[in-house]
């Protein structure tokens, strides 16, 4: 799928596919760098992680082993509440592991806030976060996030994972839905 495939659906292009593909060059090589030594483990959250996590593991150097969890955060609408529902657990014990979570994005910041505790109250050893991209708002939680793709600000983004309506995940870059699409 490409912007063409969008039609007048799309607004704007925020991040290019290869500016993507650059930035998680540099993520995995901070990555690389951090764990030398060590093996990670690399905690998906579905759906939305789905590309990064494909791109970003295939970056990487460092030994690492994948799972994945489904979560859903009970709220009306598009708005997280910070009380988050397992809907799909680790198939694996994360006791004395380096969990690294990845993300597609950390909107309010309730989800990964949640998920961070969550994964070291079962003893992880330690629990990072990277996202390809943050909003605005995730800066004000108390959630420390050290490797972030992209600020981006607070507009409806699709693409790379992320969807309206389960629409637009494998767009290759991130952009933003014209208005009409989502004020009908
Ligand atoms: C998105 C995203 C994060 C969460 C971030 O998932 O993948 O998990 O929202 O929101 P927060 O920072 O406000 O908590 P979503 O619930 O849309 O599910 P999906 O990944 O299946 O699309």
């Amino acid at each position: 799928m490409d912007a063409t495939d969008m039609g007048d659906s799309l607004q704007d292009v925020l991040v290019t596919a290869e500016q993507m593909d650059q930035r998680l060059d540099e993520l995995a090589a901070q990555i690389d760098g951090d764990y030398a030594g060590r093996e990670v483990l690399l905690v998906g959250v579905l759906r939305g992680a789905v590309m990064v996590m494909a791109d970003l593991s295939r970056k990487l150097h460092t030994p690492l082993q994948m799972d994945w969890m489904a979560v859903s955060s009970y709220g009306s609408g598009t708005k997280s509440s910070g009380v988050v529902r397992i809907l799909k657990d680790l198939d694996q014990d994360v006791t004395d592991r380096h969990v690294l979570i990845v993300e597609d994005i950390i909107d309010s910041g309730l989800t990964l806030s949640w998920l961070r505790a969550n994964l070291l109250s079962r003893g992880a050893a330690s629990v990072e976060i990277a996202t390809a991209l943050r909003k605005p708002k995730a800066v004000k939680v108390a959630v420390d996030v050290k490797y972030v793709g992209f600020e981006i600000p607070d507009e409806f983004v699709v693409g790379y994972g992320l969807d309206y309506d389960e629409q637009y995940r494998h767009l290759p870059f991130i952009g933003t839905l014209a208005p009409h699409v989502y004020e009908n």
